[in-house]
């Protein structure tokens, strides 16, 4: 029998001091309790149900077609005993385990879901929970035993006498519970310091009721780092971040100072990449083998093909780069930018819906934009394609072995045809016919012995 998913997640989030709600601040680019949710069904739940309170509807928009996952409102935040009483109406008649989690603790592994589960079934106990040793457990729940070693119950710091404050053993949130969970929730009080109603008083109502408790102790304290202020966010960033890069560098990445690299759980690299220092790669950015991206280059959604470079200071979104082609330092490559083969983007070079031929080059200070760009073709510095006429897009043709001279600027729609000529600092309004010279300028006129007459007629002046 499977078992279904409890994620708390209504509470304020008021240390992080933000509009946003807590559960949806980004953590490597997804919201926190996407991590949750991720855990939740990879543990095998059949059901997960998320309490949402603040920014209900936020929260149910940025997850809206997950499969098997099932909002409840919580619409006052009386306490998480309360919060997971939402869940019945969902879960009522569910007759698998019980797995409740907390929204703000994205790191809990699969594992120790799992583990919980199994334990509840083999100690055929009634409820099971994590628990975990530490040298500072203040601001936890505190876990009580009898001299037997049994828990008793747990109490929270507010409501802790001294002697209890000083107990190690803590509550992380994760807990397990059988089907008899509705009709126990239903004995929780709010008899206490905070005025809530206390999930972890399940506890002492399950042993009153006859059944049995059982705890897992927690080896990892990473895992169970909650997050409820900005600097646990980036706590636990840098947590998720570590693991990132040490899982691909054992499948062949290298990283220079690889501290300063920032990876995304969606990214997906080759052996032999090379990663230099400050590199940021976003989203569902793809490189193949042995590419290499320079430092502080920014990659976004990007796919590059084994053995392309990408230079330093580059920033490239929605870009796809084929082997052999090179961008940057300093290129920008957006959304519909494609280099072919052995394609070369230099310094100040921006590509927008633009395609750059098989070895086809666009040295410096570019902008191509709804753009074709035949092979071999040479795009001169400066030049521009004009693609905007303040309110349509118009498309650039150009075909195979043409020569674009610096600062042209072309004006689309246009076409130039099959190994064209375009004269230096050219404005191209017409289509140029294969092989011809298209020249677009005033004509040069050269004033013999101006200068010297001039500076005569000011001497004249002064004397
Ligand atoms: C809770 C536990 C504490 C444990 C700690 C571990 C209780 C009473 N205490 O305390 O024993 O050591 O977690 O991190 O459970 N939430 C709701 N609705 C509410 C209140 C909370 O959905 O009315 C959600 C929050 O969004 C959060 C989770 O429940 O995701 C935990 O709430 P929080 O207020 O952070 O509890 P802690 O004080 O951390
Ligand atoms: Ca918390």
């Amino acid at each position: 029998m499977a078992h279904a998913v409890v994620i708390l997640a209504a509470g304020l989030g008021t240390r992080m001091k933000s509009k946003l709600p807590k559960v949806l601040h980004p953590l490597l680019g997804r919201p926190l309790v996407g991590y949750c949710i991720e855990t939740a069904f990879k543990s095998g739940a059949e059901r997960v149900v998320v309490v949402v309170g603040h920014g209900a509807e936020q929260v149910r928009q940025a997850f809206a077609d997950h499969p098997g996952l099932t909002f409840v409102e919580q619409r006052e935040q009386l306490g998480t005993a309360h919060a997971l009483a939402q869940a019945e109406s969902v879960l009522a008649g569910f007759p698998g385990p019980i797995v409740v989690t907390q929204g703000d603790t994205p790191l809990t592994r699969v594992e120790t879901l799992k583990g919980l589960v199994e334990v509840l079934r083999r100690e055929k106990a009634g409820m099971a929970l994590l628990t975990m040793r530490l040298a500072d457990p203040t601001g936890y729940g505190r876990i009580v035993r009898d001299e037997r070693g049994e828990i008793l119950r747990n109490v929270e710091q507010k409501d802790a006498t001294p002697e209890e404050q000083a107990i190690q053993e803590i509550n992380p949130g994760v807990y397990c519970f059988d089907s008899t969970l509705w009709e126990r929730l239903k004995q929780v009080d709010n008899r206490n310091a905070a005025n809530e109603y206390y999930l972890p008083d399940l506890i002492r109502i399950y042993r009153e009721a006859g059944q049995k408790v059982a705890s897992v102790e927690s080896k990892d304290p990473e895992e169970l780092l909650g997050i409820n202020s900005r600097a646990q966010l980036a706590q636990v960033e840098r947590v998720l971040l570590e693991r990132l890069r040490a899982h691909w560098m054992t499948q062949g990445v290298r990283m220079i100072l690889p501290e300063s690299i920032y990876l995304e759980p969606s990214v997906e690299l080759a052996p032999d990449v090379t990663l230099w220092p400050g590199v940021i790669l976003r989203g569902r950015t793809r490189l193949g083998e042995g590419v290499e991206v320079g430092a502080y280059a920014v990659l976004s959604d990007t796919v590059v093909e084994p053995y392309a470079k990408v230079r330093s200071h580059s920033v490239c979104e929605g870009a796809y780069i084929e082997s052999g082609a090179d961008a940057g330092p300093f290129a920008r490559l957006r959304p519909g930018a494609h280099l072919e083969e052995g394609a070369h983007v230099g310094n100040f070079v921006e590509l927008k819906n633009a395609r750059l031929g098989r070895r086809a080059k666009a040295g410096h200070l570019a902008y191509l934009g709804d753009a074709e760009v035949g092979e071999e073709s040479n795009i001169g510095a400066g030049v521009i394609t004009a693609n905007y006429d303040g309110k349509r897009k118009h498309k650039t043709t150009i075909g195979r072995r043409v020569f674009v001279g610096s600062n042209s600027v072309l004006i689309a729609p246009v076409t130039l045809a099959d190994g064209a000529f375009v004269a230096g600092g050219s404005a191209i309004n017409q289509d140029v016919p294969e092989g011809a010279l298209a020249i677009a300028r005033m004509r040069q006129r050269n004033i013999e012995g101006y200068v010297k007459r001039k500076e005569a007629e000011t001497t004249a002046q002064q004397g």
